[in-house]
């Protein structure tokens, strides 16, 4: 499928704007487009007690769930600032559920997106759960 980065960059850049992020002050918003051409969303949202952040990529993928499931094809993960966030590890673990290996993620305008495959390679996912599970 073709990727409308801009889109993608533009709706994530608004997503910025919904942040919760009051102790840390870095604004995080994510966009992603799903299999079959779903928008979906997210914002990081903190909280007092600081280990229970939620990061916006987690909103992303409850928002994929919520509106329908799916697979992710793409996603933008942005910073306050527009330029692109890199994924954290445990997201990139959260991301890797819902878009495998191939999940394209945003490098910024004039760059080439990379892949999740990338990002986390060699990663744990539902496949080895199956094959491992010991039923
Ligand atoms: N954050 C995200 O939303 N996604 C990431 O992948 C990395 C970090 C948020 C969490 C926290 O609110 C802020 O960025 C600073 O760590």
């Amino acid at each position: 499928m073709s990727v409308d980065w801009p889109l993608l960059r533009r709706e994530a850049v608004a997503m910025t704007g919904r942040s919760y992020a009051p102790y840390s002050g870095v604004l995080v918003g994510a966009a992603g487009v799903t299999g079959d051409g779903r928008l979906v969303h997210g914002c990081n949202v903190e909280n007092a007690s600081y280990g229970v952040t939620l990061c916006a990529e987690c909103g992303l993928v409850s928002d994929l769930a919520g509106s329908g499931g799916g697979r992710l094809a793409a996603v933008a993960i942005v910073a306050g600032d527009g330029r692109p966030l890199a994924p954290c590890g445990r997201c990139r673990q959260v991301l890797y559920e819902h878009g495998g290996a191939g999940l394209l993620i945003d490098q910024g305008e004039g760059a080439e997106p990379t892949t999740l495959g990338a990002l986390l390679p060699d990663a744990f996912g539902p496949d080895e759960v199956t094959a491992r599970a010991g039923r």
